[in-house]
């Protein structure tokens, strides 16, 4: 009698629902890097386990496939859609929370963000980092210390922000001076900087890519709460990127990118009188004050 059988044999593998996800994780165990292959699992484990969850229609996975492909389009030297996505999705946050766990007093991070792209110019302490001149000037003063308290002369204090409209200078090449809103200090013997700039204000998120679509699909709103940037290197000390927010915000409690933390609000309080006025400024002008905390490497 003939044998109408497939002809499968004891090592075919009859894969379905219930025994591919071992499969693909198995076909990465032989990855040179283990941290690689351990990366890989997880990530497949945690997707499948997603996939299950959902059962998505397969005009639902092509959809997803779509909103990736076009946030790769997206993307390119100058304006990274996926940075973006993973900052609405959390996931940017997530990371700076994980590597750096608070420790013994230190400046909490947050997200480094897509602006910081280009060279800060070296500014002298003092300098504005405003190249175009608006009226309301804001006194920005901080001391870098270690966290047993020493100041930690010839820090770098990297600055970068927006500007009064709530753009960054590499968001209008053909309106603002490349540099406005940013500034590479050096701190003196005492751990001390000092700089003016803008009155920083909340501005949204760019929303002309798929991540913005996301967002208004969802509901969400893309507003940043007011903030300025810093990122703080010095010897010895493990570098922190961190930001300052603006107290009374309204999107303190709703920061499109997840990065607020309380220990970061200042007030940006107005000086009038000029018995208080430091640094030779001439109020009225805004004033605030922050001390940054590096941990040792
Ligand atoms: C920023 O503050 O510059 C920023 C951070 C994350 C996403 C978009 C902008
Ligand atoms: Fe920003």
């Amino acid at each position: 009698m003939v044998n109408h059988s497939s002809g499968a044999d004891e090592v075919t593998p009859d894969l379905g629902e219930g025994t591919i996800t071992a499969a693909v994780v198995e076909s990465f165990a032989g990855a040179k890097d283990e941290r690689l292959a351990h990366c890989i699992a997880v990530l497949v484990r945690h997707l499948h386990a997603a996939v299950r969850e959902l059962e998505p229609t397969s005009a639902e996975w092509l959809a997803v496939v779509e909103f990736l492909t076009a946030t790769g389009h997206k993307s390119d030297d100058t304006r990274q859609e996926f940075v973006l996505l993973s900052d609405v999705l959390g996931v940017s946050a997530l990371v700076e929370n994980i590597n750096h766990r608070k420790a013994g007093g230190a400046t909490e991070a947050t997200v480094l963000g897509p602006f910081h792209m280009t060279q800060s110019p070296p500014r002298e302490l003092g300098d504005s980092l405003d190249e175009v001149g608006h009226d309301e000037v804001c006194l920005v003063t901080g001391q870098v210390r270690s966290v047993d308290g020493t100041p930690l002369a010839g820090a770098s204090v990297d600055v970068w922000q927006a500007d009064d409209a709530g753009f960054y200078d590499v968001q209008q090449p053909d309106i603002q001076p490349a540099g406005n809103g940013r500034g590479l200090f050096t701190t003196d013997a005492q751990g001390r900087f000092h700089f003016r700039t803008v009155v920083p204000v909340h501005y949204p998120i760019p929303t002309d890519g798929p991540v913005g679509a996301l967002l208004l699909d969802t509901g969400r709103h893309p507003y940043r709460p007011a903030h300025i940037h810093f990122l703080v290197e010095a010897d010895g000390h493990r570098p922190v990127t961190t930001h300052i927010f603006v107290s009374g915000d309204p999107y303190l409690g709703s920061d499109a990118v997840f990065s607020v933390k309380r220990s970061l609000v200042r007030e940006v309080r107005l000086v009038e009188d000029p018995r208080g006025a430091e640094y030779g400024l001439t109020p009225p002008y805004r004033h605030a004050h922050i001390e940054l905390v590096l941990e040792p490497a």
